[in-house]
């Protein structure tokens, strides 16, 4: 049920969420506030760009349902061609990619009062890493697609026909997917948890290691502690994470509501809630779950199959649209 919850996260009708304060408003002047959308913030996912055909209509949709909002579509890096942003989704470092967004939204006029977010894919991790380690202006809701929070425990295949980023990077990626090298330069690489090398996983990742706080091994084997999850996600108000019931790209896919693969039985996944990561609170999603502000949610369909009207990812838009309770 995405209803109430989309309803506070996505935007905001007036009721639903606090009002923002729009650019408009001379705050010096007394002016009072007038209630508008909340901004939205969209990273898109591997391989697609900031203003491909299908980000472009989504953020369309957001329009058509919210008249006025302020909607930004990450470019990663900034400035980067089409091509190249592309390339990213392969290449590079994700916590740089994050540092540049973090530069890009912090200069964004629209966006001083906090936004809302939504992140597709792997790009619900970049966000998620703006969240935690940046962070100002503040994201409101956090809302991630087929993100794999924990890690993946296969490569994600190359799309058909592959292209030649995906494929040289797959080579890479066998080559040794904990070297040094590759968890500075191989995206999914950084986000690659296998449960039969968790020391490895543990001692040569930081990326997505530090992003759940589970903390590192030092050369001896011992934890190094779990100081590195930055903010966490407490101070987000809501995090909505939709898996996809039929996910094969994302190993698992349950990795979308932070399940992982059991390390002494490979068929078993263990949920989030069996996870230290939730008794423990490392990242503070059991106290937004206590307070009803964690929504793991499930749409039918293969990965990033989010459909087009009517559709699952569109209810959840028009869910708040509409103020209607839609169960997806
Ligand atoms: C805001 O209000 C102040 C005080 O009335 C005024 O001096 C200033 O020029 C206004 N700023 C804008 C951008 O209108
Ligand atoms: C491993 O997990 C699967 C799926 O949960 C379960 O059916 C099986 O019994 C488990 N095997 C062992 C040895 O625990």
């Amino acid at each position: 049920m995405l209803s109430a919850l989309i309803g506070a996260v996505l935007l905001g009708t007036a009721a639903a969420a606090p009002a923002q304060i729009p650019l408009a408003a001379n705050l010096s002047a007394g002016v009072a506030p007038t209630a508008r959308p909340r901004p939205l913030v969209i990273w898109h996912g591997l391989g697609d760009t900031a203003h491909s055909e299908g980000m472009d209509a989504f953020a369309d949709r957001v329009r058509e349902l919210y008249p006025g909002i302020y909607v930004h579509n990450v470019v990663a890096p900034r400035d980067a061609s089409a091509s190249d942003e592309s390339r990213a989704g392969w290449w590079g470092s994700a916590s740089g990619l994050g540092d540049d967004v973090c530069e890009q939204l912090g200069e964004i006029p629209e966006l001083v009062g906090g936004f809302d977010a939504i992140g597709f894919s792997q790009g619900g991790l970049f966000i998620r890493y703006y969240a935690q380690y940046c962070n100002d202006p503040p994201v409101r809701n956090l809302i991630t697609f087929g993100s794999p929070h924990f890690g993946i425990a296969a490569l994600i295949p190359c799309p058909d026909p592959p292209t030649l980023a995906c494929t040289l990077a797959a080579r890479a990626a066998k080559a040794g997917i904990y070297t040094a090298w590759a968890q500075r330069n191989l995206i999914q690489a950084q986000y690659f948890r296998d449960p039969a090398r968790l020391d490895e996983f543990l001692l040569a990742n930081e990326f997505i290691r530090d992003l759940n706080a589970e903390g590192g091994l030092d050369d001896d084997g011992e934890p190094t502690g779990r100081e590195h999850g930055g903010l966490g996600l407490s101070g987000v108000e809501n995090v909505v994470a939709i898996a996809f019931d039929e996910d094969e790209t994302v190993v698992p896919g349950l990795s979308a509501h932070w399940a992982t693969i059991d390390p002494d039985n490979t068929t078993a996944v263990v949920p989030l809630k069996e996870q230290q990561l939730y008794a423990q609170d490392w990242i503070g999603l059991r106290a937004l779950d206590k307070k009803g502000r964690l929504h793991l949610e499930t749409c039918p369909g293969r990965h990033m199959e989010i459909g087009g009207e009517g559709e699952c990812g569109d209810k959840v838009l028009q869910s708040v649209a509409a103020g209607a309770a839609v169960a997806i």
